[in-house]
């Protein structure tokens, strides 16, 4: 059969999935992966791409046990972000978290980390049996993904005894930053190893000239500052594949023996396939040469777009934006309008924009290094006719404020992830939830940020946030068909 045969005959197969992932080519994009429906790439490298799906083979090496070529495309990785050595995680920084997790901590092991952690680390908890210990939060975060302060992180490093280590997660979801200096010194004082969840963080290692950033500087790496083992989604803000992840070793870290790379190895192979993606690894490698030769141009345009696009901005809709954020992120609040969340996802659907995550007050927009202007005109189009909306709904900003107070702690807690996550367990209601036990960890997805973890007590705050959430048509994930997991009653 001939190529042209072969595409007559794709045209008419019945491929769900094909034709509709083919469709969504055409859309704005302002979500991950940042490679743009591959847009990104150049054209030689988007032919390449299914050609350079191989095997281990003499010629390639293997990314689970790097030598030759790859450790060669490891070694370049490590200089371009600043780390002692890297590793391709063609699986996601799930798992790339999971390995860091592996790697520092051993069963029991009581590891500090905010409530609002990814669902990859209250999963990872569960699998490798560590005790999860919450950072006392009593600062209302700024987003509802819980964002942790560096005081409240110091105040726990402080109060909490017989820490193995501690898991933060910088930038958060919306591009806000956790300064992490001072929290490593610390750390390190009590001979303990931080960890950074960085999966928004990839594009921070591009040397950016200051003088593009007016106001705005431009963030330090989690490495930089001094952290141990960094974990980064590639894909979510560099020209890579879904799910490319790096994960990063420091040089301090090996030094004083806080991580062992030796174990590291080890664990490589336990959580990646064996069957270790190589186009997904070889966009990686493409990622770490876009990063250091071309991404300072690329920068240099985008914060020119952003900064016309927020000039075409109607005065109801603002960039929620502070020194110190991730500049290349978009977090745009709605909720001077009169629009409710679903109606904003219908005017942007018209439009055809695509945003990565929408809340009750906010659009968050990741934008790819090369997003055309023509894909802000679309987005700035769509907010104009947000801003016209005339009133009808409620307001949605009491939501808002019960998702992000769900995270407060006055006091110090901590739970054996696994005993809760694996014990005998059964659906109920939710509404009939209260006092229970939740066996599950529930989170409104995106961002996949629990606001209940196994073996926490389900409140009477908690079901009526659900309530309200589900109300706005969120995805909230540990809740099917209005039923939440709960433990046994003994
Ligand atoms: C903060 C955070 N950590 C970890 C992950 C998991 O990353 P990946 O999708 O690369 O597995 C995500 C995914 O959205 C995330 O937002």
């Amino acid at each position: 059969m001939n190529q042209t045969d072969k595409e007559a005959r794709l045209n008419e197969r019945d491929l769900p999935l094909v034709s509709a992932l083919e469709k969504g080519r055409q859309r704005h994009s302002f979500h991950m992966p940042a490679n743009r429906a591959g847009q990104s790439f150049s054209a030689a490298f988007r032919t390449l791409l299914t050609e350079l799906d191989t095997t281990e083979l003499a010629t390639t090496g293997d990314i689970n046990q790097p030598d030759g070529v790859v450790l060669e495309a490891l070694r370049v990785a490590a200089r371009a972000f600043g780390a002692a050595r890297t590793y391709f995680i063609t699986s996601g920084t799930t798992n790339s978290l999971r390995i860091a997790l592996a790697t520092a901590f051993r069963e029991g092991d009581r590891v500090l980390l905010a409530k609002g952690s990814h669902l990859s680390i209250a999963n990872s908890c569960a699998l490798l049996g560590l005790e999860a210990v919450f950072i006392r939060q009593d600062e209302l975060p700024r987003f509802p993904d819980g964002q942790v302060s560096e005081a409240e992180v110091l105040r726990s490093l402080e109060e909490e005894e017989d820490l193995a280590g501690v898991l933060l997660t910088t930038p958060g979801y919306y591009g806000e930053n956790l300064t992490l200096e001072k929290i490593c010194e610390v750390a390190h004082a009590k001979n303990i190893p931080v960890l950074i969840d960085a999966a928004h963080g990839a594009h921070f290692a591009i040397k950016v000239e200051a003088p593009v950033l007016a106001e705005k500087s431009w963030p330090r790496t989690a490495l930089e500052q001094g952290a141990d083992l960094v974990a980064q989604s590639a894909h979510k803000t560099l020209p890579a594949l879904t799910p490319a992840s790096l994960l990063h070793l420091s040089q301090g870290a090996i030094d004083s023996g806080r991580i062992s790379p030796t174990r590291l190895a080890k664990m490589l192979p336990v959580f990646q396939t064996s069957s270790p993606s190589f186009p997904i690894a070889a966009s990686l490698d493409y990622a770490r040469d876009f990063l250091e030769h071309d991404a300072p141009s690329y920068v240099t345009r985008l914060l020119e777009s952003i900064a016309d696009f927020e000039a075409q901005l109607p005065q109801e809709i603002h960039r929620d934006y502070v020194d110190g954020d991730d500049p290349c992120r978009l977090v745009l609040d709605y909720s001077d309008t009169a629009c409710s969340r679903q109606k904003l996802m219908e005017i942007l659907d018209f439009h055809q924009v695509d945003v990565e995550l929408i809340d009750a007050r906010r659009m968050v927009c990741i934008p790819a290094l090369d997003t055309p202007r023509s894909s802000f005109n679309a987005l700035a189009e769509a907010c104009r006719e947000i801003a016209q909306v005339e009133a009808g709904g409620q307001s949605q900003t009491a939501a808002d404020l019960a998702q992000r107070k769900a995270f407060l702690r006055q006091e110090g807690s901590s739970f054996k992830i696994r005993e809760n996550f694996f014990a005998e367990s059964e659906e109920i209601e939710f509404q009939d939830a209260l006092g229970r036990r939740s066996a599950a960890m529930i989170a409104p997805y995106p961002p996949g940020v629990p606001l209940l973890w196994p073996g926490e007590e389900i409140t009477e705050a908690d079901i009526s946030l659900w309530q309200e959430l589900l109300s706005l048509a969120y995805d909230i994930r540990g809740l099917k068909s209005g039923k939440v997991e709960v433990l046994a009653e003994e």
